[in-house]
């Protein structure tokens, strides 16, 4: 008679063996593995996706079917994929242990992966955070560590398209590690508190080293920036982009604690809906432990402003006080910085101020503005402004502060 633990081996390898039995016969080109989902939340759904990630992610296709559930209850590695396709069809739903998630990175973390599509075919797939536990324990624990929704560090050519991500920890999207070639496509983002705690820091997309990155086609609802391009992020392209109670579409904060970078951004069709700023610009000031904060050829082209507290916020003295600035001011290089066809109307927060834009008296201000006519909820509207150019583009009141 075998042990029961030996029949017990042998049941969970026949288990997982006909989990990852490949659809196409073997001699296919590219095999396609559906892993087997165990049904509850209490059974965590990631080995049986690792395994199949191990059996058919070179070149081959991963589905999660439609109407089905997998309970992630850790983190989801691609580790093994090369030119491997995820597709989701169904709900991907992560366990809200704020024990396990804590000061974790990443729930899915795509480290060093060359070539990798996790998409929907149908656009009915669903990756869902969980993160309500985390926003009302972080609301009481402000040092409470969370993890980003999707973490792509490293690699080339990764695509994320037609899905739905829903409700992260924190952030939902981060690019950084000198990844190469990322593309966020059709997404539907939202992050939607059921308590009074806000979904704080869930950041759309936090863009920081890497090149070539394009976000088209994407509706974000959430509590923080909606895409923030980050120290060392060269080359990023964001087309159709609905942002609705965000940050903004923001540049920073650069120089917090070493010189940062952030060139070659162009962003062209933005509705901003009760968003802080539509658009902004936060770099720390010179002095203490700051570093020089450098952006150049940035461009955001058609921006609809609606109930946005700001359209255009530049902020030269982020992190630090007034007097701090004036003795230590602000010395950021700005360089090419375009902002062309911007309208709508501002949520009145600021009166009848619509821009503020507060430009280092230390710094380089190369701001042009073309096509304002952003306007304040009643009556004409005015930009504050210090140290910007004489060419600046719009008609400046000075007292810009920030
Ligand atoms: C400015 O950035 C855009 C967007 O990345 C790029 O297409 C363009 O070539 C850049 N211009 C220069 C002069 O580098
Ligand atoms: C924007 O804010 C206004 C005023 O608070 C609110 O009435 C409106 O529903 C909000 N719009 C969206 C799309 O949330
Ligand atoms: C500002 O940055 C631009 C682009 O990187 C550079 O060409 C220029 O020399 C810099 N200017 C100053 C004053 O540092």
């Amino acid at each position: 008679m075998p042990s029961l633990s030996k029949t017990l081996t042998a049941l969970a390898l026949l288990t997982q063996t006909l989990a990852l039995t490949p659809t196409k016969p073997l001699n296919a080109r590219a095999s396609t593995c559906t892993p087997k989902a165990g049904g509850s939340s209490s059974v965590d759904d990631v080995p049986a996706i690792t395994s199949a990630i191990a059996s058919c992610g070179k070149g081959g296709t991963i589905v999660i079917p439609a109407g089905s559930t997998y309970y992630l209850n850790s983190v989801l590695d691609f580790a093994g994929c090369t030119g491997c396709d995820f597709q989701v069809e169904g709900l991907l739903k992560f366990s809200s242990s704020t024990s396990y998630w804590e000061g974790r990175t990443a729930m899915i973390n795509i480290k060093n992966i060359n070539g990798l599509k996790i998409r929907s075919l149908t656009g009915a797939g669903v990756i869902d955070g969980n993160g309500q536990n985390a926003w009302d324990l972080f609301a009481s624990d402000s040092s409470y560590a969370r993890p980003t929704l999707l973490y792509i560090t490293g690699g080339s050519n990764i695509e994320i398209s037609s899905l739905r991500q829903k409700n992260p920890p924190n952030v939902f999207n981060s690019v950084k590690g000198n990844t190469k070639r990322v593309t966020f496509s059709h997404l539907k983002m939202d992050a939607t508190s059921k308590s009074d705690n806000e979904p704080k820091n869930t950041d759309g997309f936090d863009i920081g080293a890497s090149t070539d990155v394009t976000i088209s086609n994407v509706d974000v609802d959430n509590d923080d920036d909606c895409v923030a391009f980050k120290p060392g992020c060269d080359g990023v392209t964001v087309t159709d982009i609905t942002c609705t109670g965000s940050h903004g579409l923001s540049v920073g904060s650069l120089g917090k604690g070493s010189s940062d970078t952030v060139k070659n951004i162009y962003v062209s069709g933005a509705t901003m809906i009760n968003s802080t700023k539509a658009l902004g610009i936060k770099t720390y000031p010179s002095g203490g432990s700051h570093g020089l904060s450098t952006a150049s050829n940035v461009t955001w082209s058609g921006v609809v402003v609606d109930g946005c507290d700001y359209a255009v916020q530049i902020q030269s003295c982020y992190g630090e006080n007034s007097e701090y600035c004036e003795e230590n001011p602000g010395n950021a290089n700005l360089s090419g910085i375009v902002i062309e066809d911007v309208s709508g109307v501002t949520s009145g927060k600021y009166g009848a101020v619509t821009s503020n834009l507060n430009c280092g008296s230390g710094g380089t201000c190369d701001v042009k503005i073309g096509s304002y006519t952003v306007k304040p909820k009643s009556g004409s509207g005015k930009v504050l402004c210090a140290n910007t150019p004489s060419d600046l583009g719009v008609t400046c009141t000075a007292g810009a502060s920030g």
